[in-house]
């Protein structure tokens, strides 16, 4: 540096277009083990975790790993969700009225925003934390959107009831049954955290900005949103419906290798294995169905993408992400695919807030470097 000012020949290199293998921040919450294919949360094997907690405790167990206080139960967080579900419920007329969003995301979006990350006195909602009005609101909203896209009016929710079941039953107007609640939870809580990943970074970065936990959360959403992320499981089941019949599956697939598309629910920045959590949704999506018709066709459609992919790509280790299984799993609970990412959001809100609290105590803004490569004056003047 010569005084304030870089010169060229100083400027640092570009780690890495996508900052692989950068390690932005410590957290005690979850680490994903690529190469092993291994994801641990909270503490727990991510298989453990979904015997050991339903989703109410799950969310608690990441809250007290980022050092909630005071340390909340799973008994505390099951009753404070059913009062942030109730409040949430209040603000559905206006969500609804305004009428602004396209797809059930983009509503959540919207409906989120409009949570205060300091509310007032008079809003009732002031004895409810944010992180847990967060993942209440999320609920409601999702459930509220997608009976509305089917022109059903609103269901408002019961707050004595666990949080999958009674997001369930808001969508159907009817008690799910002891499966499906059981696939949910498994669901919720195997996606509710994972390691640094794009919306749990961007969580980060707005908490470092002290901008406040609703706002981290709306931001994650947005980064949640698309298609390379946590937007993949509806084109998932758009590509099934697509190839629809079992002789077209390998044309289908070469077809779309050969012009440059990408699979969706196959590669991920991490995993160099098979994602553990495709594992989970797969057992629960096969104990919800019975293994019927569509999970056996999208089992020969995965086998032959693998195969397909290994071919097309020899260099790279290619192999199925989680958005595949969640796709087939979410599909089978009768939520519509446009309302699949919101209910991802659902879950990982408790993942994402728990970030927030971590990175609050660490208390320093993030804000890396860029790389100019633009033009520089002294150029200019020389040429
Ligand atoms: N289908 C076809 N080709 C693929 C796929 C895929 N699903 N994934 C990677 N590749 C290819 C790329 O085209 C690239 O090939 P090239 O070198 O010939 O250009 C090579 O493999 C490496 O790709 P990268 O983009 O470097 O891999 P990266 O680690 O950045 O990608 C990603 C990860 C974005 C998830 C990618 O695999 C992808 O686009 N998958 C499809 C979308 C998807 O399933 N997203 C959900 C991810 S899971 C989650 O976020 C919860």
């Amino acid at each position: 540096m010569s005084g304030n000012v870089t010169l060229k020949s100083e400027m640092p290199a570009v780690t890495a277009s996508g900052l692989d293998n950068v390690v932005a921040a410590e957290t005690a919450l979850s680490h994903v083990d690529g190469e092993a294919g291994r994801l641990i949360v909270a503490g727990y094997d991510v298989e453990d975790l979904v015997k050991a907690y339903d989703f109410e405790g799950a969310a608690a167990a990441l809250w007290r790993a980022a050092g909630c206080e005071p340390a909340p139960s799973e008994g505390e967080v099951r009753e404070a969700l059913g009062r942030a579900r109730e409040a949430a419920f209040g603000d559905i007329p206006a969500l609804l009225s305004s009428k602004r969003h396209q797809t059930v995301t983009e509503g959540l979006r919207t409906g989120l925003s409009m949570l205060a990350d300091e509310p007032g006195e008079d809003t009732g909602e002031r004895d409810i934390p944010a992180h847990i009005r967060a993942l209440g609101a999320a609920a409601v909203i999702t459930a509220a959107l997608v009976r509305t896209q089917a022109g059903k009016s609103p269901v408002a929710p019961d707050p004595r009831a666990g949080h999958a079941e009674d997001f369930l039953r808001m969508l159907r107007d009817e008690a799910p049954s002891a499966a499906e609640v059981e696939a949910l939870n498994a669901y919720m809580v195997t996606v509710a955290d994972h390691g640094m990943n794009a919306s749990t970074f961007t969580a980060r970065v707005i908490a470092s900005t002290r901008a406040g936990t609703i706002s981290a959360v709306v931001g994650a959403l947005c980064a949640l949103k698309g298609p390379l992320h946590g937007g993949a499981p509806g084109p998932v089941l758009d590509m099934l419906d697509e190839i629809g019949t079992r002789e077209n599956i390998e044309p289908w697939l070469e077809r779309e290798i050969a012009g440059g598309a990408r699979l969706m629910g196959f590669g991920h920045r991490v995993y160099r294995v098979r994602d553990p959590r495709a594992d989970v949704f797969n057992k629960a999506v096969t104990i919800l169905t019975n293994g019927n018709e569509r999970v056996r066709f999208a089992r020969e459609v995965e086998v032959a993408a693998l195969k397909a992919l290994r071919a097309a790509k020899p260099g790279h280790r290619i192999d199925t992400n989680m958005e595949y299984y969640t796709a087939v799993l979410l599909e089978a609970l009768g939520i519509p695919r446009d309302a699949v990412t919101s209910v991802f959001a659902m879950a990982r809100i408790a993942g994402w807030t728990a970030h927030v609290m971590e990175q609050e105590r660490v208390g320093r803004l993030i804000r890396p470097q860029s790389r100019y490569v633009g033009g520089w004056p002294e150029d200019e003047a020389a040429a």
